[in-house]
């Protein structure tokens, strides 16, 4: 039997298996609002069979995006604009949806990827004042953030949870705040961005009390069936940063706060970061959480190979596997992992027709007696 394809109950949430397909940036947002790439995009995603589909980093605020096209979930019209995706998908699948809602921080107002990714100074190339713990530029290079006061990080928490309220009204089951990858949550939690003297910098306390109290607010703000996680960065791989024991100890004070989940990513902060790539070059970050806090926990990190995807999770080192670039380049990963480990996918009746005449089960029992 493969663990990778048995169901998980993520809190509340019974997840048909154990892929989450990790957000992805599309970049592809009008003033914050979903377009019909959107639709697109997550469409085929959602025929994939995976268990949770994470949409893309979703920017609570227009300072908080990282570049000028981000998806947005900020104003009534930008709930209006995503929900005929989430309709859709309903209609169309059974997989279990998430938003990953996201503040840029000092890492905002930038060019998206494929338009070269440097940082739009305001004013310039519809860029903006960025806002962040301290007045510490990403880059030596890059335009100074003005460092939050206590209004600025009222309004952000208070962003926070207006968004969250948006995604419960879309009728979307979880939510995963984003802390890793230099954007403001992490920015608070790494020394290396965060120079603050108030409660909020220094001591590691200090320093994970922001980003705890917008996960409360958020938390507070829901109802218990609405799954609350957090994605973070478990090392900044730059020494004097933010590390594994650290992730270990904010994992701890999620739990006890009530988070459903752990998506456990790296690096971002700093232009100096060192990282070791290599297939599942985190899953080691994800194991020790799991094994220390016992949270639910999704390692993600180059993880390509369904073998390799399988043994994560029966060996106990994540719950879940995220994946993101593998899905783009083959968005039936998931059909293809259960055809290679014996296992049964989701597939939409319309495609029931391409199961191989050797995997007669690859689309379930419902499949039977169909043709
Ligand atoms: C196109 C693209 C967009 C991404 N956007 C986000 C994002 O919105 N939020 C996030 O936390 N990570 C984002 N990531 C990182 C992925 O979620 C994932 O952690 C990373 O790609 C490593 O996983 P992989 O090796 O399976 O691709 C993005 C990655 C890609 C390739």
């Amino acid at each position: 039997m493969s663990h990778l394809f048995s169901s998980y109950a993520l809190g509340p949430l019974e997840l048909a298996n154990r892929i989450a397909i990790a957000p992805m940036c599309q970049y592809s947002a009008n003033d914050g609002l979903a377009t019909d790439w959107h639709m697109m995009h997550y469409g085929h995603l959602a025929l994939s069979g995976a268990g949770l589909l994470i949409l893309e980093a979703t920017a609570i605020s227009p300072e908080g995006r990282i570049s000028p096209a981000d998806l947005g979930l900020w104003s009534a019209a930008h709930q209006q604009a995503l929900a005929p995706v989430v309709q859709a998908i309903r209609r169309h699948s059974p997989i279990k949806l998430a938003v990953q809602l996201a503040h840029a921080g000092r890492k905002a107002s930038s060019a998206p990827p494929f338009e070269g990714g440097q940082a739009l100074p305001p004013g310039q190339g519809g860029g903006w004042q960025t806002v962040a713990p301290s007045a510490l530029p990403h880059a030596p290079t890059d335009p100074a953030p003005l460092a939050l006061d206590e209004a600025g990080l009222a309004k952000v928490k208070a962003d926070f949870v207006r968004a969250a309220l948006r995604v419960h009204a879309l009728g979307i089951e979880a939510i995963e705040l984003h802390g890793a990858h230099g954007y403001l949550l992490h920015q608070f939690l790494s020394p290396l961005a965060n120079r603050r003297s108030d409660q909020y910098g220094g001591s590691l306390e200090n320093r994970m009390r922001f980003p705890l109290e917008v996960f409360d607010a958020v938390r507070a703000a829901l109802p218990s069936e609405v799954v609350v996680g957090m994605r973070v960065s478990a090392s900044d791989w730059v020494g004097g940063g933010w590390d594994i024991e650290q992730s270990v100890a904010l994992a701890h004070q999620l739990k006890q706060r009530g988070a459903g989940f752990i998506h456990v990513s790296s690096g971002g902060v700093s232009p100096l970061q060192q990282i070791p790539l290599g297939p599942g070059y985190q899953v080691q970050f994800a194991q020790r959480i799991k094994a220390e806090t016992g949270m639910p926990t999704i390692g993600v990190g180059l993880i390509t190979e369904p073998l390799h995807a399988e043994a994560i999770v029966a060996s106990g080192q994540a719950d879940m596997v995220g994946l993101a670039r593998a899905m783009l380049y083959n968005p039936r990963w998931p059909w293809h992992a259960a055809a290679a480990l014996g296992a049964q996918a989701a597939a939409p009746p319309q495609y029931w027709r391409s199961q191989p005449r050797e995997l007669q089960h690859l689309f379930g029992d419902t499949r039977l007696g169909q043709r």
